[in-house]
């Protein structure tokens, strides 16, 4: 089930947390797993236990905040491995500020990685998606986009934005077998949420459903189902996989 033999997929943010959970789930489920961030020693660790397991991966390096650094690491996939299957838009970044305290580069820093970045890698995987007929483009967006979340207005904009982009780009793209969707995880145990203090993740836990913080493979499973052939008429939609915390 959910086999992904054959496909190459270039997943963004793969150097740690919830992008390398994404990176070593996809490879298991047997894709050439290209790991895009800006930090090659992070991306070879990665793509070494990768390979270590038995599955196939490649690094390269790019800034999703620069528009030519984008096209490039779309550009090499292809060149490297003939084909970009599954485009796994997973790099964010947060700049949290209450909106008086928010400065425009706070804005701007956050929307131009967590929303232009992730616009820039669709349209440029758009055309060999196009051209093969057959495509997925993952978007991990988050929970906070689907309700706000005070102090994160620049972080909730480009994730409500990237679940916006998801439904533009599902109805682009599906006459063309390209499918488009978002995934909208919870409170997830990853750097971004480590530094928050002890009774701010035990207040947040409190109103999660299943008791607990999710991990990167939680939403892993969520991604490696959504790029499978067997999700193929799956398209502009949002999973929440976050414990139950929002029902929507
Ligand atoms: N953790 C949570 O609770 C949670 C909840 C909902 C949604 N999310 C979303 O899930 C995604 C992954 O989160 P995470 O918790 O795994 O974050 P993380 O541990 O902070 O990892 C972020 C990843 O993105 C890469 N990255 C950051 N800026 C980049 C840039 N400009 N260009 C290329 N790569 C960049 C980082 O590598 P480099 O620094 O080396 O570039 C790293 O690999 C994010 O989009 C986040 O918003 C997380």
């Amino acid at each position: 089930m959910f086999r992904l033999d054959g496909k190459v997929a270039l997943v963004t943010g793969a150097s740690q947390g919830i992008g390398e959970a994404i990176a070593k789930r996809l490879a298991a489920q047997g894709a050439t797993v290209v790991c895009a961030a800006r930090t090659l020693r992070n991306l070879q660790v990665v793509a070494n236990a990768i390979t270590e397991a038995g599955g196939k991966a490649d690094v390269v390096v790019a800034d999703l905040a620069d528009t030519a650094s984008v096209r490039a690491a779309i550009a090499a996939t292809v060149e490297r491995h003939g084909a970009i299957h599954i485009l796994v838009n997973n790099a964010g970044i947060t700049r949290d500020k209450l909106l008086i305290q928010m400065k425009e580069e706070d804005w701007d820093a956050v929307l131009d990685t967590d929303l232009k970045g992730a616009w820039a890698a669709v349209q440029a995987a758009t055309k060999p998606m196009m051209k093969q007929r057959w495509g997925r483009i993952i978007n991990i967006a988050s929970v906070v986009g689907q309700m706000g979340n005070p102090g994160q207005a620049n972080y909730v904009a480009a994730k409500a934005g990237l679940i916006g982009l998801t439904k533009s780009v599902a109805r682009e793209l599906a006459s063309r077998n390209v499918t488009a969707n978002a995934v909208t995880p919870g409170y997830i145990e990853t750097a971004m949420t480590a530094g928050l203090p002890e009774d701010v993740k035990a207040e947040f836990t409190k109103q999660i459903p299943l008791g607990r913080m999710g991990t990167g493979e939680d939403i892993a499973a969520a991604v490696a189902f959504l790029a499978s052939e067997e999700a193929g008429y799956i398209t502009g939609q949002t999973l929440s996989v976050n414990g139950g915390m929002l029902m929507v």
